[in-house]
């Protein structure tokens, strides 16, 4: 590989926050829908309301992986929605990446 690809491909690896891989206009509208539909049950700055807290900080102890089994299936018994139907597999995990390294 001539030097300077070699060189492009690690700025981009560096430049990438490591999250799950979705267009970036598909990932905008992930983030509106954690502030419209997420946000009117956990509040819109993810503070908590009817569902818990879903800021950096009340997540710290959960893993990417589980957060979007919870988002994709709902959590039965309570007002947590499966939004399997709305969602990707890959698109729940992006959401769960975003909920765990951005601050609202
Ligand atoms: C109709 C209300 C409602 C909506 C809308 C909603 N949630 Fe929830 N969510 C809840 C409730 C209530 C809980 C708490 C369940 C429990 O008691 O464990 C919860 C729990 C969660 C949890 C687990 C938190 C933890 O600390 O384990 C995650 C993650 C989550 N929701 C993400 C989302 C996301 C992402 C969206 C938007 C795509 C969303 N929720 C939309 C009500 C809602």
């Amino acid at each position: 590989m001539p030097r300077f690809a070699m060189m492009s491909t690690l700025a981009a690896l560096v430049a990438a926050p490591a999250m799950a891989e979705i267009p970036a206009p598909r990932a905008t509208e992930l983030e509106h829908m954690v502030i419209q539909d997420c946000g009117s049950c956990h509040g819109l700055t993810r503070k908590g309301g009817l569902g818990s807290p879903l800021t950096p900080a009340a997540l710290s102890h959960a893993e990417p992986e589980g957060l979007a089994l919870i988002i994709l299936d709902g959590v039965p018994e309570t007002a947590m929605p499966p939004w399997r139907p709305l969602l990707t597999e890959e698109e729940a995990l992006w959401i769960a990446d975003y909920l765990l390294k951005v601050d609202p």
